[in-house]
């Protein structure tokens, strides 16, 4: 049997004890395809089933890598709109960090030919997040203040990219020069250094306040802990705290008062377990975003290429917030 590589988690623990082996290649049923898989994007998700932390605990062992993009090779008899060579993407939720993947045509998108399999990889999930909470969670407003946290990480610069789309005005908040630097470059109107003043309680609802002139629209906080308190208080009248994750690993209690006051909303936003469930909602989503990208209004940034074999530096990068931007996988150089 031919064998191929991929990246196994033999027992949930540290992106470092993952190992590149060579596996018997899967085969490839009547009904489904077989995608040489060129880029796999890493997630803060994929650190997370690794880590054996994700709500959902996979079987060991496993092959861990949630968003794929690459060539179909082989194609199962039943099989009747797909053909060898096309450009595919698909959120996987397993099984992506590996030379090749067995598919179900139906999981498989075409990939725009705007797209490099690099961008292709790494913006399903995080353009997904953001375009189903800014057109279906809450309803995104031209003339809308938009405050970012964790703005130059995945989920982040997504939601600065559909932002900008909209016309509203932006405020990027990052740890770093470098980070803040290229959500500038991203066209954020507005930046704040979330590592200056962290340790004073208010300094960041003061700071939003002062750029938004008065208080945001929406905040989106994918970084819980004390900021998503910061997020809320910072809120005009009728304004939304978008609720995306805690990549700080600290889940935040907000005071029920400061939802009251101002008649802010506070909106949970959980596109995975929606895209799980809705499948066909789903898919119309990511052909919305595709359009968009189709016609140059949404650009996903180039990311960061690094081999199959970096997988723990890239996984602990995430951790330790040392990504900026997005960063791939690549099994092997074309
Ligand atoms: N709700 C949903 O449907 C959904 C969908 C996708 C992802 N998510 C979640 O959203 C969060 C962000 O995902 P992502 O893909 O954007 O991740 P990412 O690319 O790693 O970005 C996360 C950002 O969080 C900030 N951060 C602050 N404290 C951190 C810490 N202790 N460790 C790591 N990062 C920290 C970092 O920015 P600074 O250094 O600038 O602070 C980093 O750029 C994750 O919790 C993910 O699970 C939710």
């Amino acid at each position: 049997m031919p064998i191929v590589r991929a990246v196994v988690c033999r027992a949930f623990g540290e992106p470092e004890e993952l190992r590149v082996e060579e596996v018997d290649t899967t085969p490839c049923g009547p009904d489904q395809v077989r995608v040489r898989v060129w880029a796999s994007g890493v997630n803060y998700v994929d650190a997370l089933f690794v880590q054996g932390r994700y709500q959902i605990r996979p079987a060991v062992p496993f092959v861990p890598g949630s968003e794929i993009a690459g060539e179909i090779t082989e194609v199962g008899p039943d099989v009747v709109d797909r053909r060898v060579g096309d450009r595919v993407m698909a959120s996987v939720g397993l099984g992506g960090f590996a030379d090749e993947i067995v598919l179900r045509p139906e999981q498989l998108t075409t990939v725009p030919d705007t797209l490099s399999f690099g961008q292709a990889a790494t913006m399903g999930q995080s353009y997904c997040t953001a375009w189903f909470a800014l057109t279906r969670r809450t309803q995104l407003r031209p003339e809308d203040w938009v405050v970012i946290f964790g703005a130059a990480g995945g989920v982040g610069l997504a939601m600065l990219d559909v932002a900008r789309s909209f016309g509203a005005h932006t405020v990027a908040v990052a740890s770093t020069p470098e980070k803040l630097q290229l959500c500038i470059e991203r066209s954020a109107n507005a930046v704040i250094d979330s590592s200056a003043d962290s340790d004073a309680v208010g300094a960041m609802r003061t700071r939003i306040r002062e750029i938004t002139d008065g208080g945001s629209d929406i905040v989106i906080d994918t970084v819980g802990g004390p900021l998503a308190e910061e997020g809320l208080r910072s809120l005009r009248d009728d304004g939304r705290l978008l609720v995306i994750g805690f990549a700080s690993g600290t889940i935040p209690s907000l005071p029920a008062n400061q939802v009251l006051l101002r008649n802010r909303t506070v909106v949970g936003v959980d596109w995975g377990a929606w895209a799980l469930g809705h499948p066909h909602d789903n898919a119309a989503l990511l052909a919305e975003v595709l359009d968009l990208v189709g016609d140059g209004s949404l650009s996903p940034v180039e990311p960061t290429i690094h081999p199959l074999e970096d997988v723990g530096t890239a996984l602990r990068d995430l951790l330790d917030r040392r990504v900026i931007g997005k960063v791939a996988l690549e099994s092997r150089s074309r």
